[in-house]
């Protein structure tokens, strides 16, 4: 029943469309996440967590269509111990067949006992076992998470394992929910289990853990050293709060330092992690810090003479890891020209993570053309920036048509604006405080939709000085939830008005 092929393989269980989506201003359309869960199954993880089926009929439709149609790792929904959640867990992952898994929590801490769910150990322990029975009934592979377990008092942490592995539950998950453990303390939370829980050995052990310390990845690694071999993660350690472990990091620690972890092996397809890192931050429109490890864009960039000189010499002085690995491949020019067939567009963006077809097909292909006429080189950066304003916008209500602002250092800045929606024109113009500002409310002007712009970051996608910049617009309506926004262009104002337009159009499609 276990997915491990070998007692030393530990299993990347990926919840960025899970506990990922839930960072603000992180969330995602059916089809972006279908993006991501191909771009998983492409890195070979072992278990996605594709939703909380629950929460909302989009979260319900997701983990259902995700179950449907991705091949090769299994589907897991999630569930809180009540009847309703598994119910609709156990019908979200049926289509993935014994590929589904359902996963329930509970919190066993004695702060969440006390002053969330108001209730006994032993009411606990009857409703975890209770949820995982409920489980078994849907689908085999149960996981059962003891939310909040680090501040859990370990003998009864080590009860309710005992007694849900009892019930059924093939992995046990230990979450570090808060961030608040410290590696030493936290792997000797998972030997603790190891020595005290009777059958142990019929489950595999996970550990889910948070950043709010900076200690996410230090805490699964030390797991990993008293006997866990499922780790949680995120690409580009997205999640709640400070994010979960990210998933690039441990997987490239585990290969890295195969001294450190002996035996200690993952399936993942590493010379996938640079694309799909950069989908999700594309799709959630979450930046990646330029010295985020294994992903940032300085990660592997070397600028100080000695380093320089050293890296020269002999690589190794000071690179731990090649950036090929990863599948970042460094200056990589087009070799494509506005003259490239279709063909030749198709075949480059299908390597660069995106398989196009049809209509997608042609839009990316005239934004690609009208691109190559505006600037000298195109690199791989821009198409995939090119990729994913294309696609914001074929998924929208609005389409931006026209865009003229005046500005200057002696005049009002005004902006006009034309946008299509279902074939109607509707065009009008504003003034505002500066270029941005006009076509941002003309925008609003024409939508009817008022926000408040929350935060607005533009960076430069490649070199030059006709680079394209990209703008991430993070956007509240009717004080709802955030909403991000991302758009490119060679033009930064346009790039600002597509990315608000984004917003827009994300907010009224719910
Ligand atoms: O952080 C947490 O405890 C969780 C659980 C649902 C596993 O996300
Ligand atoms: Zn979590």
């Amino acid at each position: 029943m276990s997915i491990q092929n070998d007692p030393n393989q530990v299993l990347i269980f990926d919840t960025t469309l899970r506990d990922g989506e839930q960072c603000p201003g992180a969330s995602m359309g059916l089809q972006e996440k279908l993006q991501v869960a191909q771009a998983l199954a492409r890195l070979k993880v072992d278990i996605i967590e594709a939703g909380f089926p629950i929460a909302s009929p989009g979260d319900f439709e997701a983990v259902e269509a995700i179950a449907s149609s991705i091949q090769g790792p299994r589907i897991a929904g999630l569930a809180r111990c009540v009847e309703r959640d598994i119910e609709h867990a156990g019908r979200a992952v049926a289509p993935a067949g014994d590929r589904g898994r359902i996963h329930v929590f509970l919190a066993t801490s004695a702060i969440h006992r006390e002053f969330k769910l108001k209730k006994a150990k032993e009411e606990i322990i009857r409703a975890a076992v209770a949820g995982v029975l409920q489980a078994k009934e849907f689908v085999d592979d149960v996981q059962f998470s003891p939310e909040d377990a680090s501040r859990t008092e370990l003998p009864f942490l080590a009860e309710v394992c005992e007694a849900v592995i009892d019930a059924g539950a093939t992995t046990v998950n230990i979450p570090d929910t808060v961030g608040y453990a410290v590696p030493e303390e936290f792997g000797a939370c998972i030997r603790y289990l190891k020595e005290h829980v009777a059958n142990i050995d019929k489950a595999v052990i996970h550990v889910h853990c948070h950043n709010d310390l900076g200690l996410a990845v230090a805490n699964s690694l030390e797991a990993l050293r008293y006997g866990a071999r499922g780790v949680e993660c995120t690409l580009n350690g997205i999640g709640e709060r400070a994010g979960n472990c990210s998933l690039e990091e441990i997987v490239m620690a585990l290969r890295t330092r195969k001294d450190a972890y002996p035996g200690l092996f993952t399936n993942i397809e590493a010379k996938e992690i640079t694309r799909s890192s950069r989908l999700v931050s594309q799709l959630t429109g979450l930046h990646v810090q330029r010295n985020k490890a294994i992903v940032g864009a300085n990660a592997f960039a070397h600028e100080s003479g000695i380093h320089q000189d050293g890296m020269l010499k002999e690589r190794s002085t000071y690179e731990i890891m090649n950036p090929e690995d990863v599948g970042l491949v460094t200056g990589t020019e087009l070799v494509l020209g506005k003259h490239s067939g279709r063909h030749a567009f198709k075949e480059h963006m299908g390597n660069l993570g995106f398989p196009l077809d049809g209509e997608a097909l042609q839009q990316a292909y005239e934004a690609f053309i009208a691109l190559a006429d505006k600037k000298k080189h195109v690199y791989d950066d821009d198409l995939v920036a090119i990729m994913q304003s294309t696609y914001n916008e074929s998924g929208g209500a609005f389409v931006l048509k026209y865009l003229h602002v005046s500005t200057g250092n002696q005049t009002v800045p005004t902006a006009t604006v034309r946008l299509e929606k279902e074939g109607e024109i509707y065009e009008d113009a504003a003034c505002g405080d500066g270029p941005v500002d006009a076509a941002l409310k003309t925008i609003e002007r024409i939508t009817g939709v008022h926000g408040v712009v929350e935060d607005f970051t533009l960076q430069s996608i490649t070199t030059g000085k006709d680079a394209m910049g990209e703008v991430t617009v993070a956007a509240r309506f009717n004080e709802g939830k955030l909403v991000t926004g991302k758009a490119s262009s060679t033009d930064i104002v346009e790039a600002g008005a597509r990315a608000y337009l984004n917003c827009i159009n994300r907010h009224l499609a719910g």
